[in-house]
């Protein structure tokens, strides 16, 4: 189901705001196409818009496992780019923000009439799932995990012989490979640490995958807005001002964002 099939002109005014009442009751973090209502509202448009256009246009046929799915846009978007089989897992880390549960995903799923499944399952657990994956989505999941490298393990193990992994999050700065660790709170809650783009490399080579290539990345907002700052205002308002509009985007925080794919290829 693509946007563009919308079957608003079948439902009644009625069905129209019951279904408005529903959407409107959810907290959501993705913009999803609902038929019959619209987009839903949510704080990561940009971030979604920037990771759909540099994904591959076609999943045709391929098994996708998405991890850390929350709403599951981005496991809609592999059903409508031909994905058959999508399994999206979740862990619903943080109570305050998933405050709806997985209330978004399934009422995206009944209207789209979609097929994605979803298993409420931490990504240290992957071993309990008996089947293999061509495509792994890893998408702005790796910074909120205390161990990130034990995750891209499992996800080795997870994927079939030729699979690729979509690695994408917060990248840190410097030439450095290395992986850094936050204070507690340091950035919010559930972000616990960050690899410069050679650490992340480091680290999927080590792990197993070849072919590994950087597809995109965003430009650094720290260092263009501490740029701004030194030149106009030295006071500290400026910069608080701007950081502070940034992040309220959803998707830029200080730090620039990276997409990596690996691939499985042991033989
Ligand atoms: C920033 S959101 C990313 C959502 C989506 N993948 C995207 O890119 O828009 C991180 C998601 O990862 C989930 N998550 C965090 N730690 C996890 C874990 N250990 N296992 C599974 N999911 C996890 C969170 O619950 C949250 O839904």
């Amino acid at each position: 189901m693509t946007d563009k099939d919308t079957d608003a002109s079948s439902i009644t005014e009625n069905q129209q705001s019951d279904l408005a009442k529903r959407v409107l009751s959810i907290k959501w973090f993705h913009h999803i196409y609902i038929p019959g209502y619209g987009l839903t509202p949510g704080p990561v448009r940009n971030s979604q818009d920037w990771l759909s256009s540099n994904l591959p246009k076609s999943f045709n046929g391929l098994r996708v496992l998405d991890i850390g799915g929350w709403d599951g846009y981005y496991s809609f978007l592999a059903e409508e780019r031909g994905a058959v089989r999508i399994l999206m897992i979740d862990s619903l880390q943080n109570p305050e923000a998933h405050s709806s549960g997985t209330l978004g995903f399934e009422l995206a799923k009944e209207t789209r009439k979609s097929k994605v499944e979803f298993k409420l399952m931490d990504v240290q657990d992957l071993d309990d799932l008996s089947e293999q994956f061509d495509v792994v989505f890893f998408l702005g999941v790796y910074y909120h995990l205390i161990d990130p490298i034990g995750a891209l393990s499992k996800i080795f193990d997870k994927l079939a012989e030729n699979g690729v992994v979509y690695l994408e999050g917060i990248s840190a700065r410097g030439r450095k490979p290395s992986l850094r660790f936050f204070e507690v709170g340091e950035i919010e809650p559930t972000t616990f640490c960050a690899g410069t783009e050679r650490g992340l490399i480091r680290i999927l080579e080590n792990v197993g995958f070849s072919n590994i290539s950087v597809i995109a990345k965003t430009r650094d907002p720290g260092r263009i807005i501490s740029w701004v700052y030194s030149k106009v205002n030295r006071s500290g308002r400026f910069i608080k001002l701007v950081s502070g509009g940034a992040r309220n985007l959803g998707f830029i925080s200080d730090y620039p964002r990276i997409l990596i794919s690996a691939k499985k290829n042991s033989m």
